[in-house]
């Protein structure tokens, strides 16, 4: 395939551009796409060695949108992730940057590894990527206002646990929380809240339409099966456990799947559903498009002191808001 040659945008899903300064090649071709309502151009066929791009500056005057093909995105994600580890200590690399890198290098491996029957693999994945969100989130140089700039918003069990357990993280330092091991677990925690959908058919997980009583009741069950499935092991401890069991606990008792009210529920709980509230408003679903930064501040708002812990809600806001 020579350059010049267009593709239907359809076809075509976008990676994050910053990969020309981390790859030296990849095996699927790139594309470009200088403006949103042009076609994508053949930008480098598969095995063209990046480093060239870098060598002449090509890569760091790139402007536009690269975009791999949508068949090629999970060869592409394990390109990424053999250079992850050397890329996030990249110092010349913002830690947006790294990031974005890093969400879309573990996609992969989260996506396959939750559909495994045991969850073994999945966990100690989730370890990794929490231990690398962590040291990259620890240094104070990423604001949730940036962080949310950057993340993915779209319909992906990656993106939504990877953005969860990041911005969990970061509430967490926010409410006071400095010390790096708990930092850690608390990513991690955020990466296995939901591990219990594992059991809940995907045909309801990505209903367009109103859910009935009945799916609802399956749904509910999710905190318990994935509590029940990870309280053995000796590796987590209890608030990472809380995290899975007690998210979607109400501090006025009228949550599931126990109803306690919030002095019951961990403080790791209490953190994590505001943002996997916030992350869930901000990000598209099947049924609905998503809601603004702003709007799901609101509805974090509303649900302040009955749904979600107040204090909580008001720091998250107010930390949204910083630059
Ligand atoms: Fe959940």
């Amino acid at each position: 395939m020579s350059a010049g040659v267009i593709t239907q945008a359809t076809e075509l899903t976008q990676v994050p551009a910053c990969v020309l300064h981390v790859l030296d090649r990849t095996q699927v071709d790139l594309f470009l796409q200088h403006d949103p309502s042009e076609p994508s151009v053949l930008y480098r066929e598969a095995g063209y060695p990046l480093s060239e791009d870098r060598a002449n500056g090509l890569a760091q005057k790139f402007e536009g949108t690269l975009l791999v093909r949508a068949r090629d995105y999970a060869v592409f994600c394990q390109d990424l992730s053999k250079s992850l580890e050397g890329m996030l200590k990249e110092e010349s690399l913002p830690p947006t940057q790294r990031f974005e890198v890093l969400q879309v290098a573990v996609a992969v491996e989260i996506e396959h590894s939750l559909r495994m029957i045991n969850c073994d693999k999945y966990v100690s994945n989730a370890g990794v990527v929490g231990r690398q969100i962590s040291s990259l989130l620890d240094r104070g140089d990423v604001l949730p206002a940036d962080l949310f700039d950057i993340v993915r918003h779209d319909f992906h069990t990656f993106v939504h646990v990877t953005n969860v357990a990041s911005y969990a993280t970061l509430l967490a330092k926010e409410l006071g929380i400095s010390d790096q091991r708990e930092l850690e677990k608390i990513a991690v925690g955020g990466l296995l809240h939901d591990i219990g959908k594992r059991h809940v058919p995907g045909t309801i997980l990505t209903n367009s339409e109103p859910l009935t009583q009945k799916e609802w009741v399956i749904i509910k069950q999710h905190p318990l099966r994935g509590y029940e499935e990870l309280c053995q092991r000796d590796d987590l401890d209890e608030g990472q456990l809380m995290m899975v069991y007690q998210h979607h606990e109400h501090m006025d008792g009228r949550g599931y799947p126990v109803g306690v009210t919030g002095e019951e529920i961990h403080p790791w709980a209490k953190l994590l559903a505001v943002v996997d509230i916030f992350d869930a408003l901000t990000g598209d679903r099947p049924y609905r498009t998503r809601a603004t930064k702003k709007q799901a501040l609101e509805i974090l708002d509303k649900g302040a002191g009955s749904h979600l812990d107040k204090e909580m809600v008001a720091c998250w806001a107010s930390a949204m808001q910083k630059r």
